[in-house]
């Protein structure tokens, strides 16, 4: 195949911040994961250092939190203060301590060196919790909040600039779910009074690849909104850990990824917002969460089913799965280059996107008494957040191969080699994804611009793409070749992840 780029034909800026990570308080992400007074690694704060550095080694830009379904019902108050009151955790049916509360989450985004960005409570929450929270946050003294951040021992406000309202209430599974009217009056009413205390911070909502969902809140409350925020995850796990092979998987997301970036688009120009509304993938992952038996809404009758027995063996055991190494392979690295590829060709208005979630459960890092297991999509986030450039280029192709095939009934191709372009100080950092589970593709480039003479490949792969991680393991890593002079072409291995340096 043959790509054309020159550095007159831009796309956009690449904003760091897609590069961005989700933690939610379930399972292993907070205890356990960031959090471990315990651990060996653990700081005078109790945050796992090693999980820290991690993080700042793959630049983490941003990290959303504290849910997700988790959020839907949660009680910021409960999490402030020197007397931390426990509660029962409705979303995921477990107690929580509230030991680690929003100052803790700011604690720990200084240390990362990250940006902060709350998800309110959009369920059972109202526009006057969510309001307080940002008083909280980031007014310096006025009214009972901020005196009480500064009773808390923090002098100066924490300045959260980035802020949702809700998560997912669209759908049943979620608690306080509301159609599109309530929905849209809702975040109008929020985003009034979170921006009357701090006129500075950003505003997303939660929304959906849906024309009314988004035309209702489009209509009500766009004038308040600088993002939307819109979650995608593709392999299911409920009914089982893996659903599909590696080539059903990436026919399986082939085409969607672009498809939802499109639509939302779409929506945003019929309603005049494309300019001034940006796109927050602010929750994805290739495999949603393993989590049977629980989240997904429960009629009573069934519900009642579920005995002391069968939710410690069937609900809470099941959850440990997601802590399975051998899940999370080349495809997982594969899938999440060509994720990140796509927002970076459409960085014109997707400007956030935060894997989910950033540690344990499906995240690209696993934590254990020892240390971290550093799962494939970790290094994807490793050459992204490191190499690529802040300008991407508008590219031209020709001879793409492609890879078909009938799934859930329906024919799909998928290109085999999937690449993002980007410039920066003179220099070219090209992303190159091939696809091709078996053979090697060799990509032609043509710069226009004539200025490139040496090339150096970052590799990011494994024997095949099963290969995976896991402690005393480590399959799946980059290898950097020379710098050697530019023939106008390079090699792609079979599932493989590349960035290729041209100068
Ligand atoms: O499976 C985890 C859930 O996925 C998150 O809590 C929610 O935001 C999404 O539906």
């Amino acid at each position: 195949m043959k790509v054309t780029f020159t550095t007159k034909q831009k796309v956009g800026t690449a904003d760091k911040m897609l590069y961005g990570h989700f933690l939610e308080h379930f399972h292993r992400q907070i205890y356990g994961g960031v959090y471990d007074p315990t651990s060996k690694f653990a700081d005078e704060d109790g945050f796992r250092t090693d999980v820290i550095e991690a993080l700042k080694r793959i630049k983490t830009p941003i990290i959303r939190w504290p849910g997700g379904c988790y959020v839907s019902a949660y009680d910021w108050k409960k999490g402030v203060g020197k007397k931390r009151r426990v509660n029962y955790d409705k979303a995921w049916e477990v107690e929580e301590s509230n030991e680690f509360g929003t100052d803790e989450f700011i604690k720990l985004c200084r240390k990362i060196g990250c940006e902060p960005y709350i998800c309110t409570n959009g369920g059972t929450g109202t526009a006057e919790e969510m309001s307080d929270w940002v008083e909280y946050c980031n007014l310096k003294d006025m009214g009972e909040y901020a005196k009480q951040r500064k009773e808390n021992g923090y002098e100066e406000p924490h300045n959260v600039k980035y802020w949702s309202v809700g998560n997912e209430n669209w759908g049943i599974h979620e608690i306080g779910e509301k159609d599109s009217n309530e929905w849209g009056n809702l975040v109008r009413e929020a985003s009034k009074m979170m921006v009357r205390v701090d006129p500075t911070i950003e505003l997303s909502a939660a929304s959906i690849v849906d024309l009314d969902w988004n035309i209702k809140l489009l209509t009500k409350a766009g004038p308040y909104l600088d993002w939307l925020s819109i979650h995608s995850y593709w392999e299911w796990g409920p009914d089982g850990l893996k659903n599909h092979d590696y080539k059903e998987l990436m026919l399986l997301t082939g085409e969607e990824i672009v498809s939802n970036i499109d639509r939302v688009r779409a929506y945003l120009k019929a309603l005049g917002y494309e300019n001034k509304i940006k796109i927050a993938y602010d929750e994805w992952n290739l495999r949603g969460w393993y989590h049977p038996n629980s989240n997904m809404p429960m009629t009573t009758d069934e519900r009642r089913k579920i005995n002391e027995e069968f939710y410690e063996k069937e609900v809470l055991e099941q959850r440990n799965k997601n802590d399975i190494n051998e899940t999370y392979t080349m495809t997982d690295a594969v899938f999440s280059a060509a994720f990140l590829n796509t927002c970076l060709r459409n960085c014109d208005i997707v400007k956030m996107a935060c894997f989910s979630p950033v540690v344990n459960t499906r995240g690209a890092i696993f934590t254990h008494k020892d240390g971290l297991v550093f799962r494939p999509q970790y290094f994807v986030f490793e050459l992204y957040s490191n190499l690529l450039k802040d300008t991407v280029l508008k590219t031209w192709s020709e001879n793409v191969p492609t890879m078909n095939g009938k799934i859930n009934n329906k024919e799909r191709t998928v290109d085999t080699v999937d690449i993002a372009i980007t410039y920066g100080d003179g220099e070219y950092a090209v992303a190159a994804t091939n696809k091709d589970p078996e053979n090697e593709q060799t990509v032609e480039f043509d710069t226009l611009d004539g200025n490139v003479s040496m090339m150096r490949i970052h590799t990011l792969n494994g024997p095949s793409t099963e290969s995976y991680n896991d402690i005393d393991r480590t399959e799946v890593g980059i290898t950097v070749s020379e710098w050697v002079p530019f023939d106008g072409k390079a090699t792609l291995a079979p599932h493989s992840v590349n960035v290729i340096e041209l100068k």
